[in-house]
């Protein structure tokens, strides 16, 4: 160990919001900084370390600190995101700094800290410690853009029922295009600031990375360029799922969730190629119990072979004769891999809730989506995947907000089949390849990531 810190320069700290959605770009990132000599140590808390799947130990560059804490669980109920975030800082404000005057005096000590965008409140620590800060967002420009507007008192809110808005480097967006908690202020509204937070020590970052690429947000990136300097660095996708020669790399990871990769990979090699429907509704999902039941059966009348990942807390939700209608038509994982199963030849399409990450993993893949948005910045994220990428389509919600059986069933079958379904297919092989020449050597994404791989080492 100690020759392995000799023989790199530079050794930095990273602290995701520890939601997996939050975990997975972080990891991916430093992932990347590894092989470009930067040694890689995980902050968490003590409790979140107990719920954590670690892969890849062997990767002596990368290992995970805890700091102690009081007993917090892994957020599945959205009740207690008030507890959650408070814990989560007051536990990191007392250990951070013990964490870096320990390796203060080594010969090896920490250099900078890259940390999630939603807590900024960490700049101040690291700066008061004489470190550098880089901040990471991990939803797109687009929706970060809305949160900034939030932040600068430049977007009036709560916006008119069926007004129209025009915010700079955006395409126009109605009421239900913005993120949710910006139409529906009261229903979290702890969530709200935080993402609207996001921006209270933006000005100060040494760095500020975008998982996002140029081409796919082209004019707000432009937008925000001007005012900041900022890096896209996306997608994090690691590089060995987009080049198929790479496959068998070994990459570290963190998971909050135990996958069940064996059972989904063999289910789908007895699939035909782009017959299977892949549905997930990412880490934190709660669907009211008519909302999954509408899933349900929607799945079995589309007449589709489907691999639905259902997490342990959502499956008392399932209708009680379902599984006996699945025959092997149908596939029930609570957690896979979700990066091999998207790459898999079977998958044709996936439905999903559009998390950011579950966005840019389908768009890097070339794996079309029926976006069924839940809430944040998902709905943003349906409006640029069905109507500016044009690589998916959008479920619409009934009047008392339910996305029926029929309405999913059609936009699956759009998207499985026809004209348009054809024409879903060309738009998603177009964008992964403009993703893929981002990340590839040379490309927009690696050059910005190279250099700021540059700057860490010589700091
Ligand atoms: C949350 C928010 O909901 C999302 O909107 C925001 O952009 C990030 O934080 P989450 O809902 O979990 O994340 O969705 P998503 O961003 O898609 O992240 C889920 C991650 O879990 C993805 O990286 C996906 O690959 C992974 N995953 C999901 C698995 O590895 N296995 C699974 O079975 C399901």
């Amino acid at each position: 160990m100690e020759t392995q810190e000799r023989a790199t320069s530079t050794h930095i700290l990273a602290i995701p919001f520890p939601l997996q959605g939050h975990m997975n770009p972080m990891v991916q990132l430093c992932n990347r900084l590894v092989p470009k000599g930067i040694h890689v140590t995980f902050v968490t808390t003590a409790s979140i370390c107990t719920s954590l799947q670690i892969q890849g130990g062997s990767n002596l560059m990368i290992n995970v600190e805890t700091v102690p804490d009081s007993a917090i669980d892994v957020v599945e109920d959205l009740d207690i995101y008030e507890t959650f975030i408070r814990s989560f800082r007051a536990a990191i404000s007392r250990g951070l700094p013990d964490i870096i005057m320990k390796k203060r005096n080594s010969s090896f000590p920490f250099k900078a800290v890259v940390y999630d965008s939603v807590i900024p409140w960490i700049l101040d620590i690291v700066h008061e410690n004489g470190l550098k800060g880089a901040v990471l967002f991990t939803q797109p420009c687009a929706v970060c853009s809305v949160f900034y507007h939030m932040h600068q008192g430049t977007l009036e809110i709560p916006p008119d029922e069926g007004s129209e808005i025009s915010l700079p480097g955006m395409p126009v967006l109605r009421l239900k295009d913005l993120p949710s908690l910006v139409y529906d202020m009261s229903s979290y509204p702890t969530l709200l600031r935080l993402l609207v937070e996001q921006f209270s020590t933006f000005e100060k970052a040494d760095w500020r990375l975008f998982n996002t690429f140029d081409r796919l947000e082209e004019e707000i990136l432009k937008w925000m360029a001007n005012k900041y300097p900022i890096r896209t660095i996306g997608p994090t996708v690691p590089s060995m799922y987009t080049d198929k020669r790479l496959l068998g790399n070994y990459d570290y990871g963190l998971s909050l969730f135990k996958p069940n990769t064996d059972s989904c990979m063999k289910w789908l090699d007895e699939k035909e190629d782009r017959s299977v429907i892949y549905v997930s509704f990412g880490s934190l999902a709660d669907l009211a119990d008519k909302q999954m039941k509408e899933v349900a059966w929607s799945l079995i009348d589309s007449k589709f072979s489907f691999l639905w990942v259902v997490r342990n807390t959502e499956e008392s939700k399932l209708p009680k004769d379902f599984t006996s209608e699945l025959h092997d038509n149908g596939l029930i994982v609570n957690w896979c891999s979700q990066l091999e199963v998207l790459s898999h030849r079977a998958v044709g399409c996936f439905l999903t809730h559009g998390g950011w990450n579950s966005t840019m993993e389908a768009l890097s893949l070339g794996v079309p989506m029926v976006a069924m948005p839940l809430w944040v910045d998902q709905t943003t994220n349906a409006k640029l995947v069905a109507d500016v990428w044009q690589i998916g389509v959008r479920v619409e919600a009934d009047e008392n907000g339910i996305v029926t059986r029929e309405e999913i069933a059609a936009r699956v079958k759009d998207v499985m089949q026809g004209e348009r379904g054809l024409e879903i297919r060309r738009n998603a092989v177009k964008w992964k390849d403009m993703a893929i020449e981002a990340i590839s050597e040379g490309g927009s994404s690696d050059k910005n990531f190279t250099e700021f791989a540059m700057e860490l080492l010589s700091t």
